[in-house]
């Protein structure tokens, strides 16, 4: 019997009806929350395949304690989180959950963005404390988006849907990446260097994968380039951005906010972030809608049924 470790359980549905009609062995955390390396090690042990989570290190040392591993079935977009190359020369295929979860993730980029821009959790907490004493021409006065620039790094699919969000909303889109795309893939959107792109963006809004060229992307020096004015959106990885220097920016008044879905060492927050009035901070929620986390199961579970019956998977990273 085929016996598949599942690190944290999903939406349920789809998991559970695979091992039923295909006769699995469905090894499901009990706990609510992140499996230990030490429970890692165990459930992988005697796993022919592991569902995965974004923070559990499948790293080489772990893989090498999993003999009978053919298949890593990451339950997210990103796979920073496997040694790939350990994973490669194991013979362990590896799949991520791409396109499902795009539209979402380009949702909460833009909740971060208007929550910002238009200060609505400063007001939040002014009106529950009772300090609302009434319309006044200058309360918590934001920003307006039209006419001016997002500056997207990282021009993937999820960078692509946020970009059409910015053009309905009356932006300039610019972006930046490894290469230029075509015409037909920009949709539009400018190709600048990451420093033009820094310097001119009045929205800077990230959505690269973590990779060892993208660690600390934005460090001291980066940040500097920022305008004052500028907001930072990260929706992609914390270590995308140095945390600390993010924080003495923001303090110094070198940009105007931040909203950060994801952080450098997470779920820990560099210290004085939380204290500071000019960012929204959010527990990584980019994928977290219903319609979402239950198609990313599904691509999970349809990776899974295409290695039993031998047939390319469906959303391959490495291998197979
Ligand atoms: C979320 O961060 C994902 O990679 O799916
Ligand atoms: C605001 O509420 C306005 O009417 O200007």
């Amino acid at each position: 019997m085929v016996r598949v470790y599942v690190s944290r359980a999903l939406p349920p549905g789809p998991l559970e009806s695979l091992a039923e009609r295909l006769g699995l062995e469905l090894e499901v955390s009990p706990h609510d929350r992140p499996a230990t390396r030490a429970e890692l090690a165990a459930g992988l042990a005697s796993a022919e395949v592991v569902v995965s989570q974004l923070l559990d290190p499948l790293d080489a040392e772990l893989l090498a304690q999993a003999p009978g591993l053919k298949l890593i079935c990451n339950y997210a977009v990103g796979t920073n989180n496997v040694d790939r190359a350990a994973a490669a020369a194991r013979g362990v295929a590896l799949t991520n959950t791409p396109d499902v979860l795009t539209e979402s993730s380009a949702d909460m980029t833009w909740a971060l963005l208007l929550a910002l821009t238009r200060r609505v959790l400063e007001g939040d907490r002014m009106v529950r404390a009772g300090e609302f004493v009434g319309w006044a021409p200058q309360l918590l006065l934001g920003t307006e988006l039209s006419g001016k620039t997002l500056g997207v790094v990282g021009l993937g699919r999820i960078g692509r849907a946020v970009a059409r969000r910015a053009r309905a909303f009356g932006m300039r889109v610019c972006y930046t990446g490894r290469r230029e795309l075509s015409e037909a893939e920009a949709e539009g959107a400018r190709y600048q260097s990451l420093e033009e792109l820094l310097r001119e963006s009045d929205v800077v809004s990230l959505h690269c994968p973590l990779t060892p060229e993208t660690q600390h992307l934005l460090d001291a020096e980066r940040l500097a380039w920022l305008k004052p004015s500028a907001y930072l959106i990260n929706m992609a990885r914390g270590p995308v951005v140095c945390e600390r220097s993010l924080v003495a920016a923001l303090r110094a008044g070198r940009l105007r906010g931040a909203g950060l879905d994801v952080f450098e060492r997470e779920p820990l927050l560099a210290e004085g972030l939380a204290e500071l009035g000019s960012v929204v901070l959010a527990p990584h929620l980019g994928s977290a809608t219903e319609e979402a986390r239950l198609a990313m199961a599904e691509i999970v579970a349809g990776n899974i049924e295409d290695y039993l019956a031998k047939r390319p998977l469906r959303t391959r990273v490495v291998g197979h």
